[in-house]
């Protein structure tokens, strides 16, 4: 078995385990990022697109930002599309000047991960038969194999960020965790295709036939998605039948039209709110989504997910500079205050755009929701202030 010493070992190299690895890094704590995936795997995995206002400047600020300032898309705003109508909402001037930024996950994974390896960071590809021990000592440790071979890393704190499916969460002794979840009966397809975005800045539809979004992740590439059903068959998804769909529930009486193009990815994500409290026991923290989820209306995932890094890296500075246990032990507490109200604002998007199987009365209820969002500059400002992103918490 060979043996590693590190400050913090981190299960998990998505957003959440490499950001949190290269802030370690600026405060010159050191770290080993292992992940169970490829590193190519891991760079073309398409996930979120939607970076908040305060996502994007601590990317900037930590130097991580170059190719997102000259590649990625700042938006003013969105669309709500309903009644074939659009109302935009406009964010700089309801929230005192913010914007979004558009730049795909797997390009800020990509600009990690290059970060990490120019800095001298280790980060392990293609490990499996991870398992977590000694969590309540002051030196857990990471057991794993690595082309057949057994490793092991001690370390003085873990980083579970090792998304929802990862080993992290279930580590922790049964009875620990309050588990919080609520899940939805419909799910998103998605797409990608090759094509210039048809507006340009996202569109959110309410439709009979059931909710779509309108985004795009370059001026050359859109991204699509449709209600669905959370087992629906892709096979029964030609791209025609697509085109179609999203022809029907994104068309205005304003004559809009899409543009359409080859397709060159096709998925099915379920939707979910789940998290736990705390998030962490002994010296096992969780990030992101090992420790909660959130249905992507929002488009927050990983916004919380670089929140939660925010906090425990200032957290672990903390610890080794000063000595101090008071943000770690505060760790959990920060967090899920921003949890929970990011909880609520995805919860009520998705709520509020999605055809449910409720019935009539809460179509109209959700109608009358848009109409008071679109006509209300309160209501708009609350909408707007959710989607750029709360003020992060003071530490
Ligand atoms: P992950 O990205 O899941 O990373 C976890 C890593 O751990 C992975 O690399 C995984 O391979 C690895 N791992 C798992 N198990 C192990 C193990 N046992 N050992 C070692 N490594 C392991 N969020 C937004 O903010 N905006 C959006 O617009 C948005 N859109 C989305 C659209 C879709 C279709 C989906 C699916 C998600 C979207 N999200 C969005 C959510 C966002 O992608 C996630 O919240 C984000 O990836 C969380 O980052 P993470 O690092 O915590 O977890
Ligand atoms: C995306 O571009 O993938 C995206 C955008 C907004 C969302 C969810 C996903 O709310």
């Amino acid at each position: 078995m060979e043996r590693m010493r590190t400050h913090i070992g981190i299960v998990g190299a998505g957003p959440s385990g490499l950001l949190l690895s290269h802030l370690l890094h600026l405060q010159g704590i050191e770290s080993i990022v292992i992940e169970n995936r490829s590193r190519e795997y891991c760079e073309n995995r398409i996930r979120a697109g939607v970076l908040e206002h305060g996502t994007a400047e601590l990317l900037v600020e930590c130097g991580v930002g170059e190719r997102m300032k000259r590649e990625g898309l700042v938006h003013e705003g969105i669309y709500l599309r309903y009644r074939r109508q659009d109302h935009h909402i406009h964010f700089p001037e309801l929230t005192g000047g913010k914007s979004i930024m558009v730049y795909s996950q797997h390009e800020l994974v990509r600009d990690l991960i290059a970060a990490r390896l120019r800095d001298g960071g280790q980060i392990v590809f293609d490990v499996d038969a991870v398992a977590l021990h000694g969590l309540e000592s002051n030196s857990p440790r990471i057991s794993f194999q690595k082309d057949g071979k057994p490793f092991e890393i001690a370390c003085d704190f873990i980083a579970g960020c090792d998304g929802f499916h990862g080993i992290s969460r279930p580590s922790i002794p049964a009875g620990v965790l309050r588990t919080y979840e609520e899940s939805y009966p419909f799910g998103w397809l998605g797409i990608l295709a090759q094509v210039a975005p048809s507006s340009t800045e996202l569109v959110y539809s309410n439709h009979d036939r059931g909710f779509a979004l309108l985004s795009m992740r370059s001026p050359e590439v859109s991204r699509l998605y449709l209600q669905c059903d959370p087992e629906e068959d892709l096979n029964e998804w030609p791209d025609d039948r697509i085109w179609s769909e999203l022809r029907q529930r994104l068309s205005t009486e304003g004559g809009w039209k899409l543009k359409e193009g080859p397709i060159t990815q096709k998925g099915v994500t379920g939707m979910r709110s789940f998290l736990v409290d705390p998030m962490q026991f002994g010296r096992l923290y969780l990030l992101g989504d090992a420790a909660h989820i959130v249905p992507p209306t929002g488009a927050k995932g990983l916004n919380l997910a670089v929140a939660d890094v925010r906090v425990f890296s200032a957290a672990l500075d903390a610890f080794y500079k000063k000595g101090s246990r008071d943000l770690l032990a505060r760790y959990s507490k920060i967090c899920l205050q921003r949890v929970w109200k990011v909880q609520r604002f995805s919860w009520w998007m998705t709520s509020m755009l999605h055809k449910s199987n409720q019935g009539e009365f809460f179509e109209q209820i959700h109608l009358a929701e848009l109409d008071y969002v679109t006509s209300s500059r309160a209501a708009a400002t609350a909408l707007a202030e959710n989607y750029v992103g709360l003020p992060f918490e003071p530490l």
